[in-house]
């Protein structure tokens, strides 16, 4: 449920029309909806409220910070995976132990970054990682609390590329040996080992690949505390779908009661890391139809949002529904809505039925509130598109339009070439 909904053709967002946002923001522009947002929280966080939990809101799904801000204020703490993230988040005002540090390439000044900040733990995803992490601690006097990120070999039923709980992929260390790794964490002087931690994948649109990795967990938890270790922490990671398309993906509540109905002969204090479910159906990309044109094959619609605005179509194949802001009475084509960048690939949808599209029309792009401006980038020297956030009758813009003063920031010519 989320409050993008049509009154009358038009779109609005809450209590704004989307149209009247575009005419003084101009586009291309990413829309989200504070109502929307709040909710999710709220109803993923309460989900959980038969256990102790905190819920570790994922920054790389939304970074921006008046978003981190709202969710705090409502009791999240983040997950990050660098000192980037943890640097927004902490200009956010999160409680710095509420934080979790994931990620297999965390480097040296990122981790005492996270020391000196006294983040709740770091998930650990390598042996090596490790004895630097450690190493970091002894030469900062500290102790880092850490869980290992364990890879429990799941298969979590979704596009390989956000698949991240199997043997294959990159990510943890195999449950197999991480008893053993734990071992060799307990040896180490300046990590407190405090948890146990996975992540599977994401867009996940089941529940039993989670059933199957928190029993798995379980299991080590249970070997753990027989080595006497005091595990406080299960941190089950993030991963729960939303429905873009014709997915249909547990409700949170379901996604809850499965871990709840598991978890009560374990004594742990629960982190959850979800991203997208909070966020994506809580934000649009509202872009503007620049041209029309047919060859003998298709029919194009070219948008002024390419695939530096929005890269998943590109990337993954996502489908995102395009729909247009003012409904107009006419028919319907099957096109390609494609942006302006120099590449084949460029393309927000293939081969879609939608209504006939003319040039100036608005369009908004649905479901682009995760993974979406966090993604984007200055490919073909486009500044990056404002963000807008909607309150009642208000909107506010969290982040401005970048300038073309802003794509050269940093760079300098040296005198050689003067
Ligand atoms: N925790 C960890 C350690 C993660 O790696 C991720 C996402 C999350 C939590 C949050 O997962 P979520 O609840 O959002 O599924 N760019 C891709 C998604 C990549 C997900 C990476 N990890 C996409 O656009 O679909």
């Amino acid at each position: 449920m989320n409050y993008f909904e049509y009154r009358e053709n038009e779109l609005w967002c809450e209590e704004v029309p989307v149209a009247e946002i575009a005419e003084q923001v101009g586009t291309p522009f990413y829309l989200y909806s504070i109502r929307t947002l709040k909710r999710h929280f709220d109803v993923f966080d309460s989900a959980f409220n038969a256990l102790p939990h905190i819920v570790c809101f994922s920054v790389k799904a939304n970074s921006n910070l008046a978003i981190l801000k709202m969710f705090i204020n409502e009791g999240a703490g983040v997950d990050i995976v660098s000192g980037g993230e943890l640097y927004r988040a902490l200009r956010a005002g999160v409680d710095p132990g509420k934080v979790v540090y994931s990620g297999v390439g965390k480097r040296e000044d990122e981790i005492r970054f996270a020391l000196e900040s006294d983040i709740l733990m770091f998930n650990v995803e390598s042996s090596q990682e490790l004895e630097v992490i450690n190493s970091c601690a002894e030469a900062m006097k500290k102790k880092a609390r850490i869980s290992l990120r364990v890879n429990p070999d799941v298969d979590p039923l979704t596009h390989p590329h956000i698949s991240t709980g199997l043997k294959k992929n990159k990510f943890g260390i195999d449950i197999e040996r991480s008893l053993d790794e734990y071992r060799r964490a307990v040896k180490l002087k300046y990590v407190d080992i405090v948890g146990v931690d996975c992540h599977i994948g994401s867009q996940i649109t089941e529940v039993s690949p989670f059933a199957d990795a928190l029993d798995r967990l379980k299991e080590l938890i249970f070997l753990l505390r027989r080595d006497g270790l005091e595990i406080q922490y299960l941190d089950l990671g993030g991963g729960l779908g939303i429905s873009y398309d014709q997915e249909t993906p547990p409700h949170p509540e379901e996604y809850a009661k499965v871990i709840i109905d598991k978890s009560r002969d374990i004594d742990c204090i629960f982190i959850l890391e979800p991203g997208r479910v909070i966020v994506g159906n809580a934000g649009v990309l509202v872009s503007r139809v620049l041209y029309t044109k047919h060859n003998s094959e298709r029919n194009f619609v070219i948008v002024d949002a390419g695939m530096n605005d929005l890269i998943r179509p590109s990337l993954y194949d996502a489908y995102h529904h395009i729909q247009p802001v003012i409904k107009e009475e006419r028919g319907e084509f099957v096109a390609d809505v494609v942006g302006p960048i120099c590449e084949s690939g460029d393309y927000l949808a293939k081969d879609r039925v939608i209504p006939e599209l003319k040039r100036g029309d608005l369009v908004a792009v649905m479901s682009s509130g995760a993974y979406s401006f966090s993604m984007s980038s200055n490919y073909n020297s486009r500044p990056r598109v404002p963000e807008v956030l909607v309150k009642d009758g208000q909107f506010y813009i969290i982040k401005r339009r970048e300038t073309y003063e802003d794509l050269i920031r940093g760079e300098s010519v040296p005198n050689i070439l003067l």
